[in-house]
């Protein structure tokens, strides 16, 4: 069983309970995310509505930039939820374009594993490529090993 699989229920969990938290006056569309790192941590996200509707932030980049803001900067998976309302998804919910490339920015796209949840048992998965094919990342920029490094970039 490889770290994933040890915590795929887990995550798909985590990204459920995550929706009780977001707040979404003006949508009414709530999203929960997990994403688990390498550490083996798995950090939740919701979405994060306001007023003036460009501040908002997604599930997905909620639970990235709290990985990332601890020291976290290389992921296996996370799992995604949402939908309209607090009752269980009624159908999947793929992540939007900007948190495909904040994905990118730190995630290999050949094994980053999506995982949409419509339920407990009704899932769905993606590796990062399949959703953002010939994404544009810090490799581009020749500075992918300088990252990893976890220097000052
Ligand atoms: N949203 C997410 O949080 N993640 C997604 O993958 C898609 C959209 C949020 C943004 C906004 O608060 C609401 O859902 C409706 O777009």
């Amino acid at each position: 069983m490889n770290a994933v699989e040890g915590k795929r229920e887990f995550l798909i969990q985590q990204a459920l309970e995550a929706r009780e938290y977001s707040y979404a006056p003006y949508s009414g569309f709530c999203v929960g995310a997990a994403l688990l790192g390498k550490s083996g941590t798995v950090y939740t996200g919701c979405n994060i509505e306001n007023a003036a509707y460009g501040p908002s932030n997604c599930a997905e980049r909620t639970a990235f930039f709290k990985a990332v803001s601890v020291g976290e900067r290389e992921f296996e998976a996370i799992a995604i939820a949402g939908g309209p309302g607090a009752e269980e998804p009624d159908d999947f919910c793929p992540p939007c374009g900007v948190c495909r490339q904040v994905m990118m920015e730190f995630c290999d796209p050949e094994e980053f594993l999506i995982i949409l949840v419509k339920s407990a048992v009704q899932t769905m998965d993606y590796k990062l490529a399949d959703l953002l094919p010939m994404g544009f990342g810090p490799g581009n920029l020749g500075r992918q090993d300088q990252i990893k490094e976890g220097g000052e970039l």
